[in-house]
């Protein structure tokens, strides 16, 4: 496996095949890639919703700005939740973790107050997003990271008493017409990050 190449091919899809629906295996393939992502102590502070109902996506894309189209004809959107509550999260979570582990959460991240604690479980949501978005290509399934939703509204839709959405992912395959691919527009990079 060539991982430049994949890296350089990967790219935002703007424009989805609207009739491409993903297959059962590569849903579980993809499940399995989320369920493995890493996070700080293993605290995993995440659910993850795969949804592929058109009804559903439908509502959802009545409240997705710019993407609006792109969850409309996507075969899958998820929605990546975190823990609602920090007192839920520590006693289901961190309660479980081995005692360093909970010593490392009390003193470096509890200490610095629930707006800490809540930026810190979000950063642990998208290392998961970041796996994902490495690892689909390698699937060959295009992809659109969205940040770009109401979240206020996806949280009224879904309606999970344990968890709230705070960013997404459309899946699916690419519209040959789509001007995104890095084929039609090249991919822009810095090349001055490394200090
Ligand atoms: C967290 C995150 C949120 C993003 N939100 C959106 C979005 O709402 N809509 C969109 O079209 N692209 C979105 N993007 C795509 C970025 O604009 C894109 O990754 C960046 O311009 C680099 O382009 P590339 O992914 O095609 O290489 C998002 C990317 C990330 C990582």
């Amino acid at each position: 496996m060539d991982v430049l190449k994949i890296l350089r091919e990967r790219y935002t899809t703007k424009l989805y095949d609207s009739g491409y629906r993903l297959q059962v295996e590569e849903i579980n393939q993809i499940k399995e890639i989320l369920r493995l992502a890493p996070s700080s102590i293993n605290s995993q502070p995440w659910a993850f919703e795969i949804i592929e109902d058109d009804v559903i996506k439908e509502r959802l894309s009545e409240h997705s700005m710019n993407n609006s189209e792109r969850v409309r004809a996507a075969s899958h959107v998820i929605v990546f939740h975190v823990y609602r509550s920090v007192e839920v999260f520590e006693r289901e979570r961190i309660g479980r973790l081995a005692e360093g582990a909970q010593g490392f959460y009390r003193g470096y991240v509890a200490s610095r107050g629930e707006v800490a604690v809540r930026a810190w479980m979000e950063r642990q949501v998208y290392i998961a997003l970041g796996v994902l978005l490495a690892a689909l290509p390698v699937l060959g399934v295009d992809s659109t990271p969205m940040e770009g939703i109401d979240l206020e509204a996806y949280d009224g839709i879904l309606g999970h008493e344990k968890y709230r959405p705070i960013v997404a992912v459309a899946l699916g395959r690419r519209d040959p017409k789509d001007e995104n691919q890095p084929s039609i527009t090249p991919k822009s990079r810095r090349t001055d990050v490394f200090l």
